[in-house]
């Protein structure tokens, strides 16, 4: 029989191969850090560890905005991948499902109801969108996306469709259109408790890049 750490292992492997190269912030080390992330939450949470681990590992084999905003190329990909596997059916689907709702996709674009194992890895997730790690990632997006670092004249929105969130503005922006917002959306007890302390230390950020705009 094969045990949930062979599925593991080798699931990090072929994740690890596919996103090598990546410069836009959703490269292996972002996964990785997500997978630990997960695993911290999870453990505090009554999940199916087998599932919240392949997801979390899964989650960005295909980004949606890096595809011009197809969301399917993700989910068929790591179906792709978890059948050659051979997992259980029902495991395979619920992991599909995870890939697939996870991501934001604009502050006024709903989002779709998740599984316990769903909501700890879209926490994992968005921790990694937060803090010191979160600025450099939201650096880095900007940049491979020729997005400016900041425009004084050109003020954050609200997105109410996938489409206007993926066209993007300068990156100082993408804090109000989602950053800061992530604190308040956080679904477990220890995802919040995490977000808390990025939230402060993103905001102690700002302040500063504002103040040396202005010569401070
Ligand atoms: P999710 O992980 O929920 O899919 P995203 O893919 O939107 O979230 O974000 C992944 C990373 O890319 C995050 O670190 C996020 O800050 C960054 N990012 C996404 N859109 C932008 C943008 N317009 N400007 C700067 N960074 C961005
Ligand atoms: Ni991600």
């Amino acid at each position: 029989m094969t045990s949930s750490t062979t599925f593991i292992d080798r699931t990090a492997n072929h994740v690890r191969a596919v996103l090598s190269g990546d410069g836009t912030g959703h490269d292996w080390w972002h996964v990785y850090r997500v997978w630990k992330m997960a695993q911290r939450i999870g453990q505090a949470e009554k999940v199916d560890p087998l599932v919240v681990e392949l997801a979390a590992l899964l989650h960005d084999i295909a980004d949606w905005k890096l595809h011009d905003g197809d969301s399917t190329v993700g989910p068929q990909m790591a179906r792709d991948w978890l059948n050659t596997l051979g997992l259980d059916p029902g495991i395979t689907e619920h992991i599909c499902q995870i890939i697939a709702n996870i991501s934001f996709k604009g502050t006024r674009v709903e989002q779709p109801t998740l599984t316990l194992e769903g909501k700890v890895v879209q926490d994992a997730d968005r921790l990694d969108a937060m803090g010191a790690i979160g600025i450099a990632r939201a650096f880095a997006y900007g940049g491979a996306k020729g997005q400016a670092i900041y425009d004084p004249a050109c003020k954050p929105t609200e997105h109410r469709t996938a489409e206007a969130y993926l066209k993007g503005g300068p990156t100082i922006n993408h804090f109000c259109e989602k950053l800061l917002l992530l604190k308040d959306r956080m679904n477990t007890v220890t995802g919040k408790a995490i977000a808390e302390g990025r939230h402060q230390f993103m905001e102690g950020y700002l302040r500063r890049f504002y103040e040396e705009w202005e010569g401070g």
